[in-house]
């Protein structure tokens, strides 16, 4: 055996050695490379969900303020134009007594009469909206509120040939709610879609527990699903339906949904709509059970 041999083995236990140690450090680098990157990664979802949540609540905030704006300029209005169209029904009425009715001007009389009553609805609209009443809350049932409302639309529905069905879920269904505005939040939904059919088609009214909700332990929501078989909100819309003055309607005033959306909202609940053209929309009306997040 060479000296040169033996000098080889401690040599050759070095390298390895050191080999061994740069895997294991080139090993250490990559988890730490691995775990930088996941916690990149989690931060940019962090960010995304943020922004989300910050777009959503710029998008409340800029329909709350125009909300407000709104309230002062229709409560200053509507008294301005209240008693001018007083006046002219009264006027109208005195005059209409010169023009029996066959009269041949009696049906314009008929006609201002007619356009002057319009305007005043308009206008209890807009005070309505413009003055939100405070909600009064007692637990209600959502079946029994849908119920009640299904009477109520019967007429409308027929008239445009629309079958309204309903189908509701067992179990827990009570709500702290105002039951006058859930029942407007609810029926501004169903006209929607009642008049979104003018050739008739079907209007299903739902209940159902929030699914993940059930499953640990006790629900905490309701849904009420309102699914028409109309013409769909063109996807460009979808985000404004619920903006006041926005409507398609040549008579609409594009205030229902955006009463509907504020009602909601006071219920600590959420509303969405899900639509397809030509297929059908589906609105989502998810409310807390009495009970649930320390109502
Ligand atoms: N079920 C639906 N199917 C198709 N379009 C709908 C439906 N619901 C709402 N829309 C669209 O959303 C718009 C806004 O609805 P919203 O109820 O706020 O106002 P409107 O019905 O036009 O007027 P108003 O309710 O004041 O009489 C409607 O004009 C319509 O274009
Ligand atoms: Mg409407």
């Amino acid at each position: 055996m060479t000296i040169g041999y033996l000098l080889e083995i401690p040599i050759l236990l070095a390298v390895g050695l050191l080999v061994g140690l740069m895997v294991d450090r080139q090993e250490h680098f990559r988890r730490g490379l691995e775990i930088q990157a996941e916690t990149l990664a989690q931060s940019h979802r962090e960010l995304q969900e943020q922004t989300r949540l910050l777009l959503e609540k710029e998008t409340q905030l800029r329909r709350a303020d125009r909300l407000s704006a709104l309230g002062q300029l229709s409560a200053g209005l509507a008294h301005e134009i209240r008693n001018p169209l007083g006046a002219i029904k009264g006027a109208v009425e005195i005059l209409q007594d010169d023009y029996p009715p066959g009269h041949s001007k009696a049906e314009f009389y008929a006609i201002l009469l007619k356009e002057v009553e319009r305007l005043n609805d308009v206008l209890t609209n807009f005070l309505s909206f413009a003055r939100p009443v405070t909600p009064r809350f007692a637990p209600a049932d959502v079946r029994e509120t849908l119920t009640a409302l299904e009477g109520l639309i019967s007429g409308q529905a027929r008239a445009h040939r629309v079958q309204v069905f309903t189908s509701f879920h067992t179990g827990p269904s009570r709500v702290m709610a105002d039951e006058t505005l859930l029942k407007q939040a609810f029926l501004n939904i169903m006209l929607n879609g009642v008049e979104a059919m003018p050739e008739g088609g079907d209007l299903a009214v739902s209940t159902r527990l929030r699914p993940e909700s059930t499953a640990g332990g006790r629900p905490e929501w309701v849904e009420v699903v309102f699914d028409d078989t109309g013409p769909g909100i063109p996807e460009e819309d979808q985000g404004r339906i619920f903006d006041p003055f926005f409507t398609t309607k040549k008579d609409g005033t594009g205030l229902g949904l955006a009463i509907t959306h504020r009602i909601i909202e006071n219920h600590h609940g959420a509303i969405r709509v899900m639509s397809q053209r030509g297929k059908g929309t589906t609105f989502v009306v998810a409310l807390p059970l009495e009970g649930a997040i320390g109502l």
